[in-house]
């Protein structure tokens, strides 16, 4: 008795999900506390469910040498309610992507050209690299801070995949000297000099003038 009435719950719960295949965002209708409204599923073809727009190299003029092209439900609305996301990432000569962690998402990197060294740290503080060649994938699982940076010569190009529709992004850079705290109460409380804080926070664009 008691194993059948778990089984129709079972059958109740799975059967409820299947009533919905997809929720392609639409973005003519405000976002909801459970996600953007779905576009009326009749009015669906196979374009809405692709998406073009990382076939072109993002821009790596900046200090990263690095681009990161999103497609995340904003670009790529068939992504609401899915779990998934992907981002395509360009790496100039000496490019990096600076040190940082995805609260909700783990990432897989995928080589198309080029290599790429990545790395991420542990919460036992235990660090792992590897080099990575054409068609080699590498792991970075959800909340770690990691990294990549071409290690090789001339530009690498890579895909990341996301277990989340928005990653949430913890830069520790950008937290660090791009927030309006005082500089010296962050300076001292992450144990940094004030003066490096100073030129870390121009290129950052922390202002330093934040009320305490
Ligand atoms: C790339 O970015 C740099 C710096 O912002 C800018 O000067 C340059 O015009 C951009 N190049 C292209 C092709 O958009």
């Amino acid at each position: 008795m008691l194993i059948q009435s778990v089984f129709s719950l079972v059958f109740v719960a799975s059967s409820y999900a299947l009533v919905q295949d997809f929720c392609v965002a639409d973005f003519s209708l405000p976002d909801t506390p459970s996600g953007f409204p779905c576009k009326d599923a009749g009015n669906l073809y196979g374009t809405d469910f692709a998406y073009s727009g990382l076939g072109v190299a993002g821009n790596t003029s900046n200090i990263f040498k690095a681009a990161h092209t999103p497609a995340f439900t904003p670009q790529f609305p068939a992504l609401n309610g899915l779990g998934i996301s992907m981002v395509r990432l360009d790496l100039a000569d000496g490019g990096y992507t600076t040190l940082h962690a995805h609260r909700d998402s783990s990432e897989l990197l995928v080589v198309i050209e080029g290599t790429i060294c990545g790395g991420f740290i542990s919460s036992t503080l235990v660090g792992y690299l590897k080099i990575l060649n054409k068609g080699d994938i590498m792991v970075f699982p959800k909340g770690l801070f990691h990294f990549q940076r071409n290690c090789g010569k001339g530009p690498a190009l890579a895909f990341l995949s996301y277990s989340s529709v928005m990653p949430g992004l913890l830069v520790t850079d950008y937290d660090l000297f791009g927030n309006d705290l005082p500089t010296e109460i962050v300076a001292t409380t992450t144990l940094r000099d004030t003066a490096q804080f100073e030129k870390l926070k121009g290129v950052f664009g922390g202002s330093g003038s934040g009320p305490y």
